[in-house]
């Protein structure tokens, strides 16, 4: 069993979340997708009506926000204000806005926050947690016992978002997919507060011709140290 955090950051589409929620299975640890808080909050901005460039207005909606994170690997879930919204949250128009919500220092802070305080529920005095993000290894957690940091080519990351788009059910658009891909990789590595960038003492993996269930595996070998 694991005792401690493993950090698991990267872009979208490298089978980050998949891999990590497996992990967390596998391990009998929690799991916690802090993308889903980023993305909770901008449901929560876009239903208050608040512009995205109104980074005022952007931090007063997070902070008055009432987020409930589910950290059991077999049932994640988010709630905004006592209901659960995991699907709402894959939403396109929530996938369209995160990235703006998510660069404004203050919703980071009060997010961070919260991600620390879940950790150390799931681990102390004992536990383990897996921990799934873009800067856990660099900002929320640099303490983590063991750092993964997945990549993967821009063409591989939008195959793998649209067959997961049309797996969930939602409209899946290949075009529209890569460009959204491409858009919030360029937004996430180049915000001014904890952008997207590899620790130094992370594990970069390149999952590209990789599947799933090979990406999963890895992590397994990583975290049992047989890496
Ligand atoms: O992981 P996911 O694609 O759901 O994340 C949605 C967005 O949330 C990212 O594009 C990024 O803008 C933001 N995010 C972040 N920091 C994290 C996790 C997600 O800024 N730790």
């Amino acid at each position: 069993e694991l005792n401690g955090i493993v950090a698991v950051d990267g872009p979208s589409g490298t089978g980050k979340s998949t891999a990590a929620r497996g992990l967390a299975r596998a391990l009998g640890a929690a799991y916690l997708d802090t993308g889903a808080m980023y993305r909770a909050v901008t449901l929560a901005v876009l239903r208050a009506g608040v512009a995205l460039d109104d980074a005022t207005g952007l931090a007063r909606v997070a902070g008055e926000t009432r987020l409930g994170m589910r950290t059991h690997p077999d049932d994640p879930g988010v709630l905004l204000d006592g209901v659960d919204v995991r699907q709402e949250i894959r939403e396109q128009e929530v996938t369209g806005a995160v990235s703006a919500v998510s660069a404004v220092p203050e919703i980071r802070e009060l997010l961070v926050e919260r991600q620390r305080s879940l950790i150390d529920a799931s681990t102390r005095p004992r536990g383990g947690i897996v921990v799934e993000g873009r800067d856990v290894g660099t900002v929320v957690a640099p303490d983590a016992g063991l750092k993964v940091y997945l990549t993967a080519s821009a063409d591989a990351r939008a195959h793998r978002r649209t067959a997961q788009d049309a797996a969930e059910g939602r409209p899946a658009d290949r075009e529209r997919v890569h460009a959204d891909v491409r858009r919030r990789d360029t937004l996430d590595s180049n915000r001014a507060v904890a952008p997207l960038r590899m620790a130094e003492d992370a594990v970069s993996l390149d999952t590209t011709e990789l599947s799933l269930e090979q990406v999963l595996s890895r992590l397994r070998e990583l975290a049992d140290g047989r890496g």
